[in-house]
């Protein structure tokens, strides 16, 4: 696919579904642009944003901080366990509250699953949401610099084969990314426990035993274990050593990977789970590419939304 040169514009950003080809490789082109320099020429004299993190975060909530800072934007800090909510004021309430107050765009994490619903239906909130991770739901901007990061890469999606391998069911990083690779032309790959996978995922890829796959693909895209989801049955199933035996990529596996391949992984790494420690920084390892692609993406999201509202 031509990465097309036009500028992208957004009301919100909430789900990948939601986005056209076009404003998903135009927004990896611009996270490209600000990699390599690029400026932005904002419309306006002053923008401010907020994040409202509702769930714990380093990268996400913390690249945003970056990426805001970078581009001239005024950053409203907010603490959830430092706010009214401690006092039970709502997400529709404090949201509602930080529009009032004249902020541009609320980028949110919170845990339940399409949250944002309430915000962008308001007639009263003005504000633009970017979703940081709606539980078990999408994490749009991570699909994005995970994009980003296989583009650098190999140039193309088209015929890639990508394995997502781990706690599917729980990742929201694993439902955006099985939707777009497919829908880019990517060939997607599951495994990992047969528990945290559901049949639904069949229609944007294949279920394949670990050690079928790890010769076959590109890219082995490493999931978290989702304690904080899990039911006190998941929890129980598996020991450290005997997931990462089974379901994770350990140094024999990692030497089966075809010569190219690379290992992604959206952080933070239960290092020895589902990754060997010493694979996490290795040669064929991006995470730390990925981490650093967040800034950049997230300052591709950001004016996109405010260039849409200037
Ligand atoms: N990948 C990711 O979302 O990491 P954080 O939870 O640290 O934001």
């Amino acid at each position: 696919m031509i990465i097309q040169s036009e500028r992208i514009s957004l009301k919100h950003l909430l789900s990948v579904e939601a986005l056209s080809d076009q404003e998903v490789m135009g927004l990896i082109r611009r996270g490209r642009e600000f990699k390599q320099g690029a400026k932005w020429t904002p419309e306006k004299d002053q923008y401010f944003a907020t994040n409202l993190f509702f769930e714990n975060s380093t990268r996400t909530h913390k690249s945003f901080d970056v990426a805001e800072k970078k581009l001239g934007i005024e950053v409203i800090e907010f603490d959830a366990g430092h706010s009214s909510v401690q006092k039970g004021e709502t997400l529709y309430d404090t949201v509602l509250t930080m529009s009032a107050l004249g902020v541009d765009v609320a980028v949110i994490r919170h845990g339940d699953e399409a949250y944002y619903d309430e915000l962008i239906e308001s007639k009263t909130i003005q504000c633009a949401i970017v979703n940081g991770g709606d539980g078990s739901g999408q994490h749009p901007s991570q699909c994005l610099l995970d994009l980003m990061t296989i583009y650098e890469e190999f140039g193309h999606f088209e015929g890639l084969k990508v394995a997502i391998v781990g706690d599917i069911t729980h990742s929201r990083v694993a439902k955006s990314n099985m939707q777009m690779l497919k829908r880019l032309g990517a060939e997607v790959y599951f495994s990992g426990p047969e528990s945290w996978y559901d049949p639904s995922f069949e229609v944007y890829g294949h279920y394949l035993p670990l050690d079928e796959l790890v010769s076959m693909v590109d890219v082995m895209m490493m999931l978290r274990v989702q304690h904080e989801r899990h039911t006190d049955d998941e929890e129980q199933g598996f020991t450290k050593e005997g997931y990462h035996q089974q379901y994770g990529l350990t140094l024999e596996r990692g030497s089966k990977m075809k010569r190219g391949a690379i290992i992604m992984h959206p952080a933070p790494v239960n290092r020895d789970v589902e990754l060997a420690d010493a694979l996490v920084e290795g040669i064929q390892s991006r995470i730390v590419q990925q981490m650093t692609n967040g800034v950049y993406v997230r300052m591709a999201i950001l004016e996109a939304i405010l260039t849409g509202r200037a």
